[in-house]
């Protein structure tokens, strides 16, 4: 295509040069170096020039004018010779001045032909003008003719001293003057071949008396400026005036002769056209004399009009060919304009039918290039579509083993959770079976613990690579929070005499951070440090809050055995192993520090100089944080750390208070499927709690009849889920108040907000430590039993408070209405109040009691207490219409409850108001 395209354009740009009419090549270049153009012989001149020129074509005449100036002369001879001419004419102003240039012009190759005036040695190629010494003679023969035997005076006017013309023409006239006595050249006057040089000077002469019979003036303007001045004095009959040139037409010698102004005039040809042709031969290199004489003649009163009418046919003539050769030039132009015009027609129609050819083998050729990119694409989407079912295949295999891996990680937690559990309970007795026992209990525990956190890892690195994280972060005491995690080392640093320090320069400083997260960025770096630091060495935690910055930095310095300098960039890489690391490592921790941090907004960096340092840098406040991200509650999830922030702390004193021995034991539902799990969590927690178990199957139903006052709930269950179990329990009213804590493996985000949408209270991570789970049933007991301390002393104000659930309280609102509409009824017994509420006596005790913390017949009997102790304080009522109002059988019977719950009988209470 694109050679094509190449050709075409060739093609056209063929065609225009082809069209562009004359060529400038081939042309014969003639310049003439003209003295000057200001009378009609020089104008005749160079008119006959450019007529012979325009006869031929090929001619390319440059004329340039002098104006009577040698030195723009010689500048514009000199232009010619740099233009390289092909051929130089000159008819030079003055003889000498021009000698040198033309000289030139011969040396540089171009031939010239000198005329009318000659240059001084006659160093050119050629001359052409009539023979001046001869116009001289005849003029002075024509005075002698006339006037044989009479003394003749004569006033000579010459012409420019210099030029070749006045100096032969006066010496052809004086040849003649001189051979005869009775003629006498009576004074001379020197002209410049203009009448205003010569008129001056003839007027003083003839003034002075010079008597005068003929004046020869060397051209005719100077002699018809000679005959002005004679008539000026009147004596123009006295003289016979006598000139050179002849020129035909109005103001020229041939006129003046028939005008009787001269005697006679000399004819002095311009030889214009045979200059040209001249210049033509040379450039053929044809063989010229040296000197071309034009002939001349004597023009006066006998021929004068021979040769005015011989002239005006020439004159005629020339007019003619000039009409002609302007019409030979129109025709040329047209010829030219068609001639591009049929070149243009033929351009295009060859341009036409190649393009017309090219579309027929495009077509071709298209053709079969799209069969062949049929055939390919054909091919690429076959190789494609087994490209994406390999890929597919990849991709399920991949993800079939992923699912398998994390699966099995989950599936490792449950066990290692009882390990570690019953680790926990052998340290105890290990403590007293000596410290053989105790050891390998705490290497137990210790190998546990770091298999625990190795599935850990590798469950968070899965994780963070499907961008399942989600930031949870709250309020904390960065130092607090830093202390407790550094007191999981203390012991360590211990055995290994290790100096271990923890400084803050501000240590209330809030930060706002995901806790669990960053639990385990300093659990990473400080076994990290612990790890690679020798014995006898230091590792610090050093907080440094900046106050005139936004940022706290945490370092963890260590005096240990540092990471090489080229090795520093790869550090928090996944999978990242030091060459001076010869210890085991999963290599994912440090890449999990940093992708915890980072998700914080923090930056985490790594220094080596004499040990390792890790700075990590958070923002304080929370304004880099996304709203999502920051908890104000009480956090759902176990963090494996206790909330220590003061709102939150668990009161062990009443904790340990709370199942008193008198009152009967709180009651946990345990709906897991696991046996072990299920059996240790009822061994350890039957000292407490009646524990209730479920595999399951029969969970929901086990909880209605029931009612315990918790449920521990698993996920992965054989029949409904947990999250299915809880959802049910939640809406029913029977168990919708009991507090309900989900235990699973599943720590991602989507099961967390399952859990929430599910109604859990709250939610605990496999594996969770024993005693948090304790922690957290007694928190959320107790969390209940301050709830019903308030609603007992509130019992009139309960439908206000909004701490219940939307279930209870609606159910708290039918049941008030239910007992204020019985007010005055004494038969309306609890089975009725069960009955109108359908549920069961039993449910209804149950929930009553779990909600408020007082039986039912409790509940209504406060009710009627509060409303009478209103009615003793604002009506005027008697006691005994108070006691039958609010439905007690007798007014006795209602004076010893008011002065049970009150401390005071009615009458009494009534007085002090
Ligand atoms: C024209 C002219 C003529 C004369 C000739 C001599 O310029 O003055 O009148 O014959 O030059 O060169």
């Amino acid at each position: 295509m694109k050679s094509f395209y190449l050709a075409l354009c060739f093609l056209l740009a063929l065609f225009f040069l082809s069209c562009s009419g004359e060529n400038e090549e081939g042309k014969i270049r003639i310049g003439f170096s003209q003295a000057m153009t200001n009378d009609d012989w020089r104008r005749s001149m160079n008119n006959s020039m450019k007529l012979q020129a325009s006869m031929n074509p090929e001619i390319d005449l440059q004329i340039k004018d002098a104006n009577y100036d040698v030195l723009t002369q010689i500048k514009q001879i000199d232009e010619l010779i740099a233009d390289s001419v092909d051929v130089l004419i000159v008819s030079p102003i003055q003889s000498k001045p021009i000698t040198s240039v033309v000289k030139k012009a011969i040396k540089a190759g171009i031939p010239v032909l000198v005329v009318d005036r000659k240059t001084e040695d006659q160093q050119y190629t050629s001359y052409l003008g009539a023979d001046n010494i001869e116009i001289g003679r005849n003029a002075a023969k024509e005075i002698i003719a006339s006037n044989y035997n009479d003394s003749i005076r004569i006033i000579e006017i010459k012409g420019l001293a210099g030029s070749s013309p006045a100096e032969e023409r006066g010496m052809g006239f004086h040849q003649i003057i001189n051979q005869f006595n009775q003629a006498q050249v009576v004074a001379t006057i020197n002209g410049n071949w203009e009448k205003e040089s010569v008129q001056n000077r003839l007027r003083v002469l003839l003034k002075e008396g010079v008597k005068a019979d003929y004046i020869f003036a060397h051209n005719d303007r100077m002699a018809v400026g000679a005959w002005e001045v004679a008539r000026e004095l009147g004596i123009e009959n006295e003289i016979s005036f006598i000139g050179v040139d002849g020129l035909a037409g109005t103001n020229g010698g041939i006129q003046a002769v028939k005008n009787g102004v001269l005697k006679a005039t000399v004819l002095y040809p311009t030889g214009g056209d045979e200059a040209i042709k001249l210049a033509l031969n040379i450039l053929n290199n044809e063989s010229i004399p040296k000197n071309n004489i034009l002939s001349t003649t004597i023009i006066n009163e006998l021929n004068a009009d021979i040769m005015n009418n011989q002239f005006e046919k020439i004159n005629d003539q020339q007019a003619q060919m000039e009409e002609q050769l302007a019409a030979i030039k129109k025709q040329e132009e047209l010829y030219y304009s068609q001639n591009n015009l049929l070149k243009i027609t033929m351009a295009l129609l060859a341009i036409i039918l190649s393009l017309a050819v090219y579309s027929v083998y495009s077509i071709f050729a298209i053709r079969k290039k799209n069969r062949q990119l049929v055939l390919t694409n054909d091919k690429v989407t076959v190789q494609r579509n087994q490209i994406e079912k390999i890929a597919k295949e990849v991709k399920l295999s991949n993800e079939a083993k992923l699912n398998f891996f994390t699966g099995l990680s989950h599936e490792f937690k449950t066990p290692i959770t009882l390990i570690l559990s019953s680790i926990e309970s052998m340290s105890d007795s290990a403590k007293e079976k000596g410290s053989r026992m105790r050891n390998e209990v705490e290497l137990i525990h210790n190998n546990s613990n770091r298999l625990l956190r190795l599935i850990n890892q590798l469950l968070d690195f899965r994780k963070i690579e499907d961008r399942n994280f989600n930031l949870r972060a709250s309020k904390t005491n960065l130092y607090s929070f830093s202390k407790i995690i550094f007191k999981d080392f203390e012991r360590e640093a211990k055995k290994s005499n290790i100096d271990f320090k923890l400084t803050s320069n501000n240590e209330s400083l809030d930060v706002f951070m995901d806790r669990n997260l960053m639990d385990k960025v300093y659990f990473n770096l400080l076994s990290n440090a612990f790890k690679f630091t020798p014995e006898n060495g230091k590792i610090g935690i050093t907080i440094e809050d900046d106050e005139r910055s936004n940022t706290v930095n945490i370092r963890f310095k260590d005096s240990g055995i540092g990471i090489p300098e080229n090795e520093m960039d790869g550090v928090f890489k996944a999978f990242f192993k030091g060459s001076n690391n010869r210890k085991n490592s999963s290599g994912i921790g440090l890449h999990l520090s940093k992708e915890f941090v980072e998700m914080h907004k923090g930056t985490i960096q790594v220094k080596s100089l004499h040990g390792t340092e890790f700075i990590i840098s958070l923002y304080k406040g929370q304004a880099h944080l996304d709203e999502t991200e920051i908890i104000s509650e009480q956090d759902l999830v176990d963090s494996n750390i206790i909330d220590f922030s003061s709102e939150h702390l668990i009161d062990d004193n009443y904790l340990v208070q709370a199942p008193s021995k008198n009152k009967e034991k709180y009651s946990v539902l345990i709906i897991e499927d696991n046996k072990d799990l299920s059996q240790f969590l009822k061994n350890k927690l039957q000292l407490e709690y009646d524990i209730h178990l479920s595999d399951g199957t029969d969970a929901i139903e086990k909880a209605f009849e029931t009612v315990p006052d918790i449920i521990l709930c698993d996920i992965n269950l054989p029949d409904k889920d947990g999250f299915e179990i809880c959802e049910i329990l939640k809406k029913d009213l029977r168990t919708s108040h009991i507090p309900t804590i989900i235990l699973t493996a599943l720590g991602n985000k989507e099961s967390y907000i399952k859990g929430l949408q599910s109604g859990a209270d709250l939610y605990l991570t496999k594996p969770f430590s024993y005693s948090i789970l304790v922690q957290s049933i007694k928190s959320l007991l107790y969390n209940r039993e301050k709830l019903r301390y308030y609603y007992t002393s509130n019992i009139h104000k309960i439908e206000e408070i909004n701490s219940f659930g939307n279930i209870e309280q609606k159910f708290i609102h039918q049941l008030n209405s239910l007992i204020n509409e019985n007010l005055g009824n004494s038969d309306y017994s609890v089975e009725n109040l069960a009955e109108n509420l359908t549920i069961s006596r039993v449910q209804l005790y149950r929930k009553v009691k779990a909600m408020m913390g007082i039986s039912i017949s409790d509940y209504i009997a406060n009710i009627r207490l509060e409303k009478a102790k209103t009615m003793l304080e604002t009506s005027s009522l008697t006691v005994a219409e108070i006691a039958y109002a609010n439905g007690f059988s007798s007014p006795n019977y209602f004076s010893t409850a008011f002065k049970n719950k009150y401390g005071t009988p009615p009458v009494a209470f009534r007085k002090s108001v």
